[in-house]
């Protein structure tokens, strides 16, 4: 399941983040596993940067709001989010798929089951740069507004496609789903849909609104993993 959301930065956000993201120093990037280090050609954030912290605290702090993306990724655990830079010089990440488990800080791993790419340029700011993931439904070509957000399941083939004018900066990160199964996550993430549209006709008292609640509930308690 591919899922968009706009907006997930506030205008003020994304113009603080795009300030900071000029002015950082920046470095080729080594953090992809080793099949994907092969096809990966673009600009990090070194880790010792003091900016990645608040960057990544701004980051962190819009998902945690925004409920539509809780709902369809169903977070148990995210990796603290990169950032990336694609340049007509260093501007290519070819096809991959994200290797399975990342360290976390802690020592522990998480097993990536949804991988996300918030925007941080307009699309008019660069030529090519696309998002290629390839789904169930063939392959889908993605370049969204700067903060908005997409999400994909981490196991599908995807690739960034060269920059040809301009440049592309993004926040990328993954996370461990309390669900491992993309097509239960689908469903779970199906029904809040309509529960919330449910709930905003007929107010949160119906009674069977209330069931359906309990019902969705029930599935991620039976499903869930944690
Ligand atoms: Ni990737």
């Amino acid at each position: 399941m591919i899922v968009s959301f706009e907006n997930v930065l506030t205008s003020e956000e994304l113009a603080t983040m795009r300030r900071q993201l000029f002015s950082v120093k920046w470095e080729r990037g080594i953090s992809a596993g080793p099949q994907a280090r092969l096809v990966k050609k673009n600009l990090q954030i070194p880790e010792t940067s003091e900016v990645l912290r608040d960057l990544r605290v701004m980051v962190m702090r819009a998902l945690n709001r925004t409920p539509e993306v809780m709902s369809a990724v169903l977070p148990f655990k995210i990796i603290p989010p990169n950032f990336n830079r694609y340049t007509v010089e260093d501007s290519h990440y070819g096809k991959h798929i994200d290797s399975t488990l990342r360290p976390l800080p802690d020592g522990s791993y998480l097993r990536t089951d949804v991988s996300a790419t918030l925007f941080l340029s307009d699309p008019d700011e660069y030529e090519g740069g696309e998002l290629k993931i390839s789904d169930t439904y063939g392959e889908q070509s993605i370049k969204l507004p700067a903060g908005s957000l997409i999400t994909y399941p981490s196991g599908s083939v995807h690739e960034v496609s060269p920059v040809t004018r301009g440049e592309r900066l993004g926040c990328y990160m993954f996370m461990q789903s309390l669900v491992r199964d993309t097509e239960k996550r689908r469903l779970l993430y199906e029904m809040d849909n309509s529960l919330r549209r449910l709930r905003a006709a007929q107010g949160e008292g119906h009674s069977d609104l209330v069931q359906l609640t309990g019902t969705y509930n029930n599935l991620i308690r039976m499903w869930s993993e944690c």
